[in-house]
Formats: C-alpha cells, structure tokens, sequence
C-alpha cells in the first residue's frame, strides 16, 4: 500500500515536472522575438554601445545618390497660410484623405483655430497633412471632394504619393519640408494623429511658459527610450533585419503626438535629406534625424502614446493629448474644457482629491499605453 502511494507520488512529479520544461520551452520559443526579449537585449546594447554612430555610416544616402531620392510634388498647397503674421503653433495632423469626419470633428473642436485666438490670445494653424488615396478605383471622386474641402476651409495639405502606413516617413518629410519651406517662423511645431485629442489650452499654457525662457533644441512628448525593432513578421511594426540590423532604436516620441520648437524643424528636415526614407516607422525615422543632428527627446508626464486616457475631470486638468478618439471627440472637448474641471482639480481638498483619484486610475497593475502612474504623483 505504501510502496504503491510512493510510486504514484514519483510518477506524478516526473509528470508535473516534464509539463513544467515543455511548458518552458514552449514560453521561450514563443518570447523569442517579442517586445520582452527584445527589450532585453536592446537594453545593454544601448547603454554600452550607444553612440549610434552606425546611423551616418550605414542610414545616410551617399551624396552622389542624392538624385535617386524620390521627391513628390504638392497637389493642395496653401503658401499663404503663415505669410505676414507671428505664428505661435503650427500644427500638423496626419489625416489620410477619406476620413474627412475625423478633421470635420478636429475642426469643431480642439483645432478650431478662430475660437483658440479669441479665447487664449494665440495664434495657431492647422493642417491636414495628405497622401494620394491608395485605392485607384475611388481616387479621382475623393480627390474632387477634397478639393471642394479644401476650398471650405483652406486647411489641407497634399503630396502626390500613395496615403499607406508604409509611406508616413514620406508624410514626416513632408511636413518638414513645408514647415520650412511656408512657415519657417513658427515658435513651435507639432505633429499628431487624426485620432487623437489635444488640450489645446492647456497645450497652450504650457507653452507660454516655455516662451519667456529661450527655447532651443526642444523635443517633447511620449519617450520611448531603447526600443527594439519587431522581428515577428505579424506585426504592424514589423522591421526586416535588410532596413534595420541593429538591437535598438535611438530614442523617439511615440508619432501620436509630439512637439518641437521652430529651430529643431529646420534641423531635422536637413538630417532628413541625409538619411534613406525606405525606413518607413516614421517616428523611429524622427529619432533617426534627432540622433544625427544631437537632439534628445524630452519625456512630459501628459503626453499619451498609443493609448486612451481615462475620462475624469482629474486627468483633464493637466491633459495634453490622448489617442484614439473619434466618436468621442465632441463630447471629450465640452467635458475636458468644461468649469467643472477647474472647480473639482484646484484648492487645497481639491488638490487632495484628484492625487487620490489620479492615483487609482493611473496606477491600476494592468499596463496601458497611456499616462504611467508617475503622472499621479507629480
Ligand atoms: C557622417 O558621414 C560623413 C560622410 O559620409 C562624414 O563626412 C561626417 O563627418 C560624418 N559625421 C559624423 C558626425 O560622424
Ligand atoms: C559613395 O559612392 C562612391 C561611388 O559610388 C564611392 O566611391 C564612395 O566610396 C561612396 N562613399 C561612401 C561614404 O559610401
Ligand atoms: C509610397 O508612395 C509611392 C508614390 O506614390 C508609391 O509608389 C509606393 O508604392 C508607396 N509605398 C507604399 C509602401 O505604399
Ligand atoms: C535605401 O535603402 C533601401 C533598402 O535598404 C535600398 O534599396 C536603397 O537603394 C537605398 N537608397 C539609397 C538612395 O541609398
């Protein structure tokens, strides 16, 4: 009896132990080429290696190839649009040219240009930055309708190549390009989804206090510090070991939104006609460009990446942007800008108040791409 008892106890462990190594095997298999893995080896590949000197040597076109660069012409353009007058954010959305619902709700919105000047005193311009549509059989009706858009609102900017996910880093050139080109005054420059939300005024609050320093070198938004390319072939990130051979990228700000000062655009568009645009991840190509010219990007606690904020006049009070709003864009704009939130968030129990609950929206386990939970402390 108690023989038989050891010898199913023997039996179970082998059992228990063999499912546990395959079960491991299978894990580290499986982690391979994911982010986890990834992140570790990028890690000290950055800190000791570091210098990504490899981006002049290997990323950068040879000057008697120069001519092989593709260049686009503009098929929408608005020169006038910062002629004569001080520009204080000139702002880009990177729309694609059928989702004029989102830049209808961005233009009633946090980008209503005429409604920011009257009530904050700054002068801001928007523009729809645009590819070609990508699908042949619909071009030629949208691109009419575009026309007639732009005529209604002469926001819209247009390059002659095809509006894909592949192409953003020829959208990233292109708004250098143009900023340099019909806006080089502009204090500052920002690039965002057509997705996102931005608070405006308190965007603007805190530039105005940049200001009275003497802004230089300025790169502001979500940092991603050391990433590693995407091997798995699934992936809307995914980067052949052809583009990109090594462990890690150069510091970036998530492409959701992002900010710089005027000087950093010139800088950056010259680093851009340096460097081959076949590298298509176009924040990572904005990190590329900063690398190669010196400049770092600055973290700031209220700039989202890919993800949403949690909706609560708490988190409104310090907002600068939050991704993935559509629908919601309305409604986000009337509550975020609302009395209410500056009644709840100021005053000593007020201050109290929403720690608190920043804290327990902010620092729940599950991760989110969107404030950390150091935000809530700050
Ligand atoms: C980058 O490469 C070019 C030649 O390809 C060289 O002239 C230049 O000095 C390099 N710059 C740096 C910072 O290494
Ligand atoms: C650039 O190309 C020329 C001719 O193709 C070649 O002689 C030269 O070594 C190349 N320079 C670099 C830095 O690759
Ligand atoms: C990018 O645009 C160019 C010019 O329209 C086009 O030839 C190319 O196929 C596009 N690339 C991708 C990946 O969509
Ligand atoms: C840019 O890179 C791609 C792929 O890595 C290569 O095929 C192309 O020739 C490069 N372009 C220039 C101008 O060097």
């Amino acid at each position: 009896m108690n023989i038989c008892a050891r010898r199913v106890r023997k039996w179970q462990f082998l059992q228990i132990f063999a499912s546990c190594f395959i079960l491991s095997v299978m894990l580290l298999w499986g982690l391979q080429d994911t982010t986890v893995v990834g992140h570790i080896k990028s890690i000290p590949y950055r800190y000791l290696i570091n210098n990504y000197k490899f981006i002049n040597d290997s990323l950068s076109i040879n000057k008697s190839k120069i001519y092989m660069m593709p260049r686009y012409k503009y098929l929408i353009n608005h020169k006038e649009k910062c002629q004569a007058q001080d520009v204080f954010l000139l702002l880009f959305v990177k729309s694609s040219p059928e989702s004029r619902d989102r830049r209808d709700a961005i233009r009633q919105t946090w980008g209503n240009e005429k409604y920011i000047f009257s009530q904050y005193e700054a002068n801001i311009k928007i523009m729809f930055a645009l590819g070609v549509q990508k699908d042949p059989v619909n071009r030629q009706k949208l691109q009419a309708k575009l026309k007639w858009e732009d005529q209604q609102y002469n926001d819209l900017i247009q390059q002659d190549f095809l509006d894909t996910f592949h192409n953003l880093t020829l959208k990233l050139v292109f708004q250098f390009e143009w900023a340099n080109t019909y806006c080089s005054h502009a204090k500052f420059i920002m690039s965002a989804d057509d997705d996102i939300f931005i608070h405006t005024p308190n965007l603007i609050s805190y530039l105005q206090s940049l200001e009275k320093t003497d802004v230089k070198d300025l790169w502001i938004g979500k940092v991603h510090r050391g990433s590693a390319p995407r091997r798995d072939r699934n992936s809307k990130y995914y980067v052949p070991y052809e583009i990109y051979q090594w462990l890690s990228y150069p510091d970036y700000t998530s492409g959701a939104a992002y900010l710089i000062s005027g000087d950093v655009a010139a800088k950056v568009f010259e680093a851009s006609q340096t460097l081959n645009t076949s590298f298509y991840i176009d924040d990572v190509f904005m990190g590329l460009c900063a690398n190669k010219i010196g400049i770092v990007p600055q973290h700031h606690l209220f700039f989202s990446g890919e993800g949403k904020t949690p909706y609560h006049p708490c988190i409104y009070s310090r907002m600068m942007t939050s991704h993935g709003h559509v629908k919601d864009l309305y409604y986000l704009w009337k509550e975020a800008t609302s009395h209410n939130v500056k009644a709840t968030s100021t005053g000593f129990w007020g201050g109290i108040y929403c720690r608190l609950v920043n804290i327990m929206l902010l620092c729940r386990p599950h991760y989110v791409d969107t404030y950390s939970c150091f935000a809530a402390w700050s």
